[in-house]
């Protein structure tokens, strides 16, 4: 039997300049899951997304990646809000950056491929300045998409896009990765509402250093692409129960902004 590729996280701490940054994180995602890690700033989620990728190593536990420690570019590709694309690049070369071990043909045919899965063959020759701020998003996904990695690890990626294309980069997402052998995702957002509509399970972080508050396995069949959670009954509870706690946690942050309107925003 074929083990399934896992990434996991067992005991894992972090600290920079002895400061602890996350603590105790017991964590794991499967290929074809979606794991949303919510949390406020700060707290460590871009960290533990360094982690899995293999770019840091943890001062405590460990991260592994199909039993082994992850190695960056091995297995996981990382997306950005600041999409990262390479100006002078056209989009077709800028997906190409991602396949350096491939003959020329190989690569010409990956490129063609996801950039038809995404919805961008036809600007495949456009430099990225051309392009709308969900486009260059869609390149991205499609340049980490390329390599095939068994997990995607996502840092907050659509956090600079308008509510409409956020939405439907959301809807795209989902459709890309729950396909059959789709890879698994590490999703990091501090918005409730974009946890809800893209996990299978929401894991949520406490102020820094980062530990586990809760972790909610969500209840909305797949696939949620066709199926809008936000309609499902179950919705609104989950939502505000979530909120809730995110709000408590970070109104009870000595280093939130928020920190001193806490009696306010609770009376
Ligand atoms: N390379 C680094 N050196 C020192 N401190 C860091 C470094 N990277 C992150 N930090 C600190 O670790 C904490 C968590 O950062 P980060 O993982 O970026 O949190 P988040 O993504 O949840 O906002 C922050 O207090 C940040 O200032
Ligand atoms: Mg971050």
């Amino acid at each position: 039997m074929e083990l399934k590729p896992e990434l996991g996280l067992r005991q894992v701490g972090l600290r920079f300049g002895g400061r602890p940054v996350v603590e105790g994180i017991d964590l794991g995602v499967a290929k074809g899951e979606v794991l949303v890690l919510l949390g406020p700033s700060g707290c460590g989620k871009t960290s533990l997304l360094r982690l899995m990728a293999g770019l840091i190593a943890p001062n405590a536990g460990q991260v592994t990646l199909n039993g082994a420690p992850p190695r960056p570019g091995q297995g996981t590709a990382m997306v950005f809000q600041s999409y990262r694309l390479l100006p002078w690049k056209t989009v077709a070369q800028n997906v190409a950056f991602a396949l350096p071990d491939l003959a020329p043909a190989a690569v010409a045919q990956r490129v063609a491929e996801v950039l038809a899965l995404v919805g961008l063959a036809r600007v495949a020759d456009a430099l990225p300045a051309q392009l709308s701020g969900g486009m260059k998003q869609r390149v991205a996904l499609a340049r980490a998409l390329a390599p095939r990695p068994d997990f995607l690890l996502m840092d907050e990626p659509f956090a600079a896009l308008d509510a409409q294309a956020r939405e439907l980069m959301q809807m795209e997402l989902l459709r890309l990765t729950g396909a059959q052998g789709g890879p698994g995702v590490v999703f990091v957002t501090h918005s409730v509402d974009e946890a809800l509509v893209l996990a299978d399970r929401i894991v949520l972080l406490s102020p820094r250093p980062g530990r586990i508050l809760a972790r909610v396995e969500l209840p909305f069949a797949a696939p949620r692409w066709r199926e809008d959670p936000r309609s499902h009954p179950a919705y609104a509870d989950l939502r505000a129960r979530l909120w809730a706690q995110l709000r408590d946690a970070v109104l009870n942050d000595p280093q939130s902004d928020f920190h001193r309107a806490a009696a306010d925003l609770r009376s």
